[in-house]
């Protein structure tokens, strides 16, 4: 599972079902860090192109070319669909990694029976700027030189997790997979808190961010974890302290965040039910 000549051990093909907005991402990475446009196939049924140089196809082909790994990047209700097409082109060196919320490591090993290496991924969006996080499960059936190659692959999309039991990937998604639209959220109340004391509106919004973004990069570089960083900068009496102890009232903001990682957990559980 090598291509020669590249930073990045790419497979010798990938095969991307569905190429939307997580998997665009990927893949829009993976390009930028060398991945060989024409060991790529893509099937999406608009067949609406990708790049240069990428194949699009809208039905799937009649053989996999040998060393490919499929990336499942559909919507998780299609699975059934595409397993009927896509199963019998799997032979014992196709390798799946299933990006699909709530679709178990179980569930794809019924309808890959062929398929020996499967990874379940949890990406989240900053991977197009390979900022990302992605969390990974695999089971003992998957070779250990399967796991090694789907990290690598991986590890040009940003922080890569392997997640020990398969039971937290809601509570994984629901922090890294969710948390991009929970920091959109964040910024956008800095913000809007800015122009509710004063600050015009515009000027707000670039402060907010950039106060975000610079922080996030900070913290990312300090040998201190977040909590001490935020305390260091609060000396006593002074005004980051007050508008600390405002937030860390009754753990207000610790509460408010455990009831969202929470919720959005338990809608993950709910549709794995099918609700
Ligand atoms: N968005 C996120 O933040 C995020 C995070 C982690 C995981 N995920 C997972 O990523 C997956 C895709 O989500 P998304 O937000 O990228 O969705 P999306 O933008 O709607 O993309 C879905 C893709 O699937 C293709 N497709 C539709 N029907 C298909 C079929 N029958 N067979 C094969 N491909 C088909 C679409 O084709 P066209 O391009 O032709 O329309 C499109 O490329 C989901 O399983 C989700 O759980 C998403």
């Amino acid at each position: 599972m090598t291509q020669t000549g590249v930073d990045h051990p790419f497979p010798d093909h990938l095969f991307l079902v569905g190429c939307g907005n997580m998997a665009g991402q990927m893949l829009s990475r993976w390009l930028d860090c060398g991945l060989d446009r024409e060991r790529v196939t893509v099937l999406r049924p608009s067949g609406r192109p990708v790049t240069d140089g990428v194949a699009v196809m809208t039905d799937y082909p009649a053989a996999l070319p040998a060393g490919t790994t499929v990336l499942l990047g559909m919507k998780p209700y299609q699975i059934a669909d595409v397993a009927v097409a896509l199963a019998p082109l799997c032979v014992a060196d196709t390798r799946i990694v299933s990006i699909l919320a709530g679709t178990t490591l179980a569930d794809l090993r019924a309808r890959f029976p062929v398929a020996r290496d499967i990874v379940r991924a949890m990406p989240n969006l900053p991977v197009g700027l390979g900022e990302g996080v992605t969390a990974l499960f695999t089971d003992d059936v998957t070779s250990a030189q399967a796991k090694m190659d789907v990290a690598a692959l991986i590890e040009p999309l940003g922080l890569v997790e392997w997640i020990a039991d398969e039971a937290l990937f809601n509570q994984v998604t629901a922090l890294s997979g969710c948390g991009p639209a929970f920091l959109f959220r964040f910024v956008d109340a800095l913000a809007q808190a800015g122009e509710a004391i004063g600050i015009p509106a515009d000027q707000a919004a670039r402060m907010a961010l950039a106060t975000v973004q610079g922080s996030a990069n900070m913290a990312a570089r300090a040998n201190d974890g977040p909590g001490v960083l935020a305390d260091r900068v609060a000396s006593p009496g002074g005004m980051t302290r007050e508008g600390l102890n405002a937030l860390d009232a009754d753990d207000r903001l610790l509460t408010l965040l455990i009831d969202t990682l929470a919720a959005a957990r338990d809608r993950g559980e709910a549709m794995a039910r099918g609700a």
